[in-house]
C-alpha cells in the first residue's frame, strides 16, 4: 500500500463536486498536500475554501470525488473516523470551556481524540501520563504555559485563538486544518499565531485558509488559489503573488464588494 512515507502526498482530494440544491460550490477540486508542509488554501469571498475544508476533515460530504489520506480513501468516513485517522479542524472559540482552565480544555481535546478503550490499564502507552505529557508539550508551543491555571474564558482574545489551534493540536494529528484562525485578531496577536502556526510544520501537516496575505507569503510552503469553486492557480508563495490571474480574482473581488 501506498503511504505518505514513499514521499507522496499525505492528503490527497480528486475531482471534489459539492452541490447545495442546485448550486455547484465546488466543480471538481484537485488537491494535492505533501506531509511537513503549511499548505494555505486562498481566493476570494464565496470560492469554496470553506466548503472544501468541511469536506477533506468530513464535516460535509461530497457530492462526487475522493479523498486519501494516508493512503486509505476517506472518502466516505464520518469526521469522528477521520479524527483517529489524524485529521484535525481547529475549533471555534464558543467550543472551550470558558469556566475550565486552559490545561483542562487541553486534557479534554487530548482524551477526546483517544480510540476508544485507552484508558484500558492494559493498554500502558495511553493513560493519564501520556495525556499529562501532550498537554504539557501543547501549553510550551501555543506559548501558554504561563497560562496553564487560568480559565479559558479569561484570556485575551489573542491567547484565545491560539487555544482554538491548540485544542486541535492535542489530538496530536498528522495533519491539522485551521480555518482563519488570525480573523478577528488585533496585530498585535498576529505574530504570534504567525510563528505558532509555522512552529506546527516540524510535527504535523498544516492546511489553512488565511486572508492576511502578509502571513500567507510569510508561512507557506504552497498555496492554492480557489476562486468560484474551482483551483485558479497552484504554487510557491513568490509564482503566486507575481501571477496577474491571482490578482485579477482578488481586484473582481474588491469590486463586488468582499473583504480581500
Ligand atoms: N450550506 C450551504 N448551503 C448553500 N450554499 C452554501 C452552503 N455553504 C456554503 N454555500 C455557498 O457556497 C459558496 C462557497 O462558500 P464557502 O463558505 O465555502 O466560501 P469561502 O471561500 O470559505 O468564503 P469566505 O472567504 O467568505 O469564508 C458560497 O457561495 C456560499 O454561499
Ligand atoms: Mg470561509
Amino acid at each position: 500500500m501506498s503511504t505518505a512515507s514513499d514521499n507522496g502526498p499525505l492528503l490527497r482530494a480528486r475531482g471534489i463536486v459539492k452541490r447545495f440544491g442546485k448550486f455547484q460550490a465546488l466543480q471538481g477540486v484537485d488537491l494535492a498536500v505533501r506531509p511537513g508542509t503549511v499548505h494555505s488554501v486562498i481566493g476570494p469571498n464565496g470560492a469554496g475554501k470553506t466548503t472544501l475544508f468541511h469536506i477533506l476533515t468530513g464535516t460535509l460530504r461530497a457530492s462526487e470525488g475522493s479523498i486519501v489520506f494516508d493512503g486509505i480513501d476517506v472518502t466516505h468516513e464520518a469526521d469522528y473516523q477521520r479524527v483517529q485517522r489524524g485529521i484535525a479542524r481547529s475549533f471555534q472559540v464558543t467550543s472551550l470551556f470558558a469556566n475550565l482552565s486552559v490545561r483542562e480544555n487541553l486534557r479534554l481535546a487530548a482524551q477526546g481524540a483517544q480510540p476508544a478503550g485507552a484508558y484500558d490499564c492494559w493498554r500502558p502507552p495511553s493513560g493519564p501520563r501520556a495525556l499529562a505529557g501532550i498537554v504539557d508539550a501543547a501549553l510550551e508551543r501555543l506559548g501558554l504555559a504561563r497560562q496553564a491555571g487560568t480559565a479559558a474564558g479569561a484570556l485575551s482574545h489573542g491567547q484565545q485563538r491560539r487555544l482554538e489551534v491548540g485544542m486541535a493540536l492535542a489530538a496530536q494529528p498528522r495533519a491539522i486544518f485551521l480555518d482563519e484562525p488570525t480573523s478577528g485578531m488585533g496585530v498585535d496577536d498576529l505574530d504570534e499565531m504567525k510563528q505558532l502556526i509555522r512552529s506546527l510544520r516540524e510535527d504535523h501537516t498544516v492546511v489553512l485558509i488565511e486572508h492576511n496575505m502578509g502571513i500567507v507569503m510569510d508561512i507557506s510552503d504552497t498555496v492554492t488559489v480557489m476562486q468560484q469553486g474551482r483551483v485558479l492557480v497552484e504554487g510557491p508563495p513568490r509564482a503566486i503573488r507575481d501571477d496577474e490571474r491571482v490578482r485579477t480574482a482578488y481586484l473582481g473581488n474588491m469590486i463586488t464588494g468582499g473583504r480581500q
